[in-house]
């Protein structure tokens, strides 16, 4: 059977974007898709491309910034440009969001993390790129920082790419979930993974265990219900896993179930948790539970979070159904 490329799929499947909400979609999914197989090619040279190193500035959130995240966070903002459809992007790596200053009208808003899991580049391990595309709202020709704030329900589309073993592209648009590997010859991404579905079967739980101390309750109660196994009330031995990047834990996820957790802490929740609601948990969300999965906040179902600013930050729990279900509950729970 004829290998079928990114572009070929995206022309193939034109009914799902025959809305004018879609309008112009592909294009813009082809952009990112491009975007990132300059990144993977540039990851994929590890030292070599001279792009290993941190530098003395540090981002919006006060982290070191690696050569890599910059230098993938302009590629991005490159390949967003070509169509004249995205009127702004915003980014981990940008304080404030870049809007595009051209004559056309751009339909959409891009938000994305351009390297996630940049502490793994100097290990040569993996680390991916998370997007998620919302609609520029109607009437606005010029958008403001506000326009991006938008719940994760409304998002269009999201994805990430993965530059592990192979480079992947996974995204959805509302339809289901699929997975693409890059073909290096072909220079072009190839559907592999058709209708990805996370397995229910979950014996696999994914949490940064040195930080177990400053969990709240339902959390430890989760976890100590996994580790007590077989004797426990579950009835089974779980296994665990921690890649320290998101996008690899969540495709393990896809491919064969589990649960990822970083929740809100005592460490923290000043701050609203670790990780990024708009183009981290957001995009994660929207693929997860359309691959029959579900995430939250643990308080609060994960696209439903109004957000208030553009960096904000949001306690994860996302995965297999039955899993998130249990610890939604241990969570409603202890506020009864
Ligand atoms: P980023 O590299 O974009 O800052 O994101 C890293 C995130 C996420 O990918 C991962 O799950 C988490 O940070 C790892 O956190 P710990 O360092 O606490 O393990
Ligand atoms: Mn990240
Ligand atoms: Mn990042």
């Amino acid at each position: 059977m004829q290998a079928q490329t990114f572009s070929t799929f995206l022309a193939k499947t034109q009914r799902y974007f025959s809305s004018a909400d879609h309008d112009g979609l592909p294009r813009v999914l082809n952009d990112v898709a491009s975007a990132c197989i300059k990144i993977s090619s540039i990851v994929r040279l590890g030292a070599l491309a001279g792009t290993s190193g941190s530098l003395a500035s540090t981002n919006t959130h006060g982290e070191t910034q690696q050569v890599l995240d910059l230098e993938s966070n302009r590629i991005f903002l490159e390949a967003g440009q070509i169509s004249g459809l995205i009127a702004g992007m915003a980014s981990e790596e940008m304080e404030q969001p870049f809007i595009e200053n051209h004559q056309q009208k751009g339909r959409y808003l891009l938000v994305f993390d351009p390297l996630d899991g940049s502490s793994n580049i100097s290990l040569n391990l993996s680390v991916g790129s998370i997007f998620s595309i919302l609609r520029c709202p109607d009437g606005v020709e010029v958008p403001a920082l506000q326009d991006f704030l938008q719940p994760g329900s409304q998002q269009v589309a999201a994805g990430y790419a993965l530059y592990g073993t192979s480079t992947m592209l996974v995204i959805t648009t509302g339809q289901g979930v699929n997975g693409f590997t890059l073909d290096d010859a072909l220079g072009e991404f190839v559907l592999t993974h058709p209708d990805m579905a996370i397995p229910h079967e979950a014996k696999e739980f994914a949490i940064n265990m040195s930080n177990q101390r400053f969990w709240e309750l339902p959390v430890q109660r989760y976890i100590a219900e996994c580790l007590a196994g077989v004797e426990g009330v579950r009835g089974k031995d779980f296994n665990m896993r921690w890649v320290a990047s998101m996008v690899a834990e969540v495709h393990r996820i896809l491919v064969r179930g589990g649960i990822f957790m970083y929740p809100v802490d005592e460490k923290t929740r000043e701050r609203g948790g670790r990780l990024r609601l708009l183009y981290e948990a957001n995009p994660m969300a929207f693929i997860i539970e359309q691959a029959g999965g579900l995430a939250s906040t643990g308080y609060e179902p994960m696209m439903g979070v109004q957000p208030l600013s553009l960096h904000q930050r949001v306690g994860v729990i996302l995965g297999s159904k039955v899993e998130v279900e249990r610890v939604v509950a241990y969570h409603h729970q202890q506020q009864d």
